[in-house]
């Protein structure tokens, strides 16, 4: 049910001040990814959240890579790994961006998605959108039809929404 999905927040989401970087409050969710019955339900809670027809899951390393790949298990969809730059062979596309506590760059697989392809893009955590805005940006290179991007949480007043416009967005915990 949804207040036992709320309460897995409180008990399976560590909370630890000034990590990686002074101010920063890290939201750690090992707790819950090591707790068998916890993640299942917290895996089949976010499918109903979801749009119908997803083809795609495209999931952003590493945490991205954890929860989205059993999420398009669930959905019968396949999974498409964004990585940090430097770990695919072939051609990838790539991106640089900030995010909370730091700078990136990430890539894209070639020929990842068909043209049309119906895709989600899935994080653990949209924290400023940065890694979600570069994620999708690169998706988008395929032509895909966006269905949306949708978190485990979401940390509001970091302005991450406000960089994903037109996105339809959706998150197991908004904090
Ligand atoms: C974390 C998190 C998101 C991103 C959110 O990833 O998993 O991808 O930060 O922050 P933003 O909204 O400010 O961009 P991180 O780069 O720490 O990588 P990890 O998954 O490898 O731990
Ligand atoms: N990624 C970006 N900001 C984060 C936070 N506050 N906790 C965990 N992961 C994050």
């Amino acid at each position: 049910t949804a207040a036992e999905i709320d309460a897995l927040r409180t008990s399976h989401i560590t909370e630890y001040p000034d990590f990686p970087t002074p101010g920063v409050l890290f939201r750690d969710i090992t707790p819950l990814l090591r707790d068998a019955a916890a993640l299942r339900a917290v895996i089949r809670w976010w499918t109903t959240l979801l749009p119908e027809g997803i083809e795609y899951v495209v999931g952003t390393e590493a945490r991205g890579f954890v929860l989205g790949a059993p999420l398009a298990y669930e959905l019968g969809a396949g999974f498409i790994p964004v990585r940090k730059a430097g770990k695919l062979p072939g051609r990838p596309a790539g991106l640089k961006y900030d995010l909370e506590y730091g700078s990136a760059e990430i890539q894209i697989p070639e020929n990842s998605l068909p043209a049309g392809a119906r895709t989600l893009v899935v994080d653990d955590l949209l924290a400023t959108g940065g890694t979600a805005a570069a994620t999708i940006e690169l998706t988008r290179r395929f032509d895909v039809e966006l269905l949306g991007a949708s978190f485990l949480i979401e940390l509001e007043g970091l302005g991450g929404r406000d960089q994903l416009p037109g996105v339809p967005l959706s998150a197991v915990w908004t904090l």
